[in-house]
């Protein structure tokens, strides 16, 4: 039987407990997107961008930058479309609630469920966000 590409399954994890396939089959594949430019994304804003059909949100605060779904987990509205708060927090436009950019937690109801976080990478004057990982 020929071997399957290995960008379907990734790399195999070297022990197999139950612990390192749950870890492998929830991180699943990483991708890193170049999704804009430093000076397109200036300080203290935020914009969403298209990843594989996933729309994510990138913030930049005070320089730093973070990254989350950009679908709120109350109703699925899309955070970009609300306000960045003071201490890295997005508050959703539809019903209110607020989330953390540096965690995903909900900080604010009506929310109650995090939203997903990806890592941001800043190469030169590229911003990249790895989707697939936590
Ligand atoms: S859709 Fe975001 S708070 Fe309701």
């Amino acid at each position: 039987m020929r071997p399957l590409p290995g960008r379907i399954f990734g790399p195999v994890p070297r022990d197999l407990t139950d612990a390192s396939w749950r870890r492998f089959f929830e991180k699943g594949d990483r991708m890193k997107a170049k999704v804009c430019t430093t000076r397109e994304l200036t300080n203290n804003t935020m914009k969403s961008f298209d990843i594989e059909g996933e729309p994510v949100l990138v913030a930049n605060v005070n320089g730093k930058y973070y990254s989350i779904a950009d679908t709120c987990s109350h109703a699925m509205a899309y955070l970009s479309e609300g306000e960045l708060l003071e201490d890295c927090q997005v508050q959703c436009p539809d019903h209110a609630a607020i989330f953390d950019l540096r965690t995903g937690e909900a900080t604010a109801l009506p929310a109650v469920s995090p939203v997903e976080t990806f890592k941001v990478i800043v190469e030169g004057d590229d911003i990249f966000v790895e989707t697939g990982t936590r």
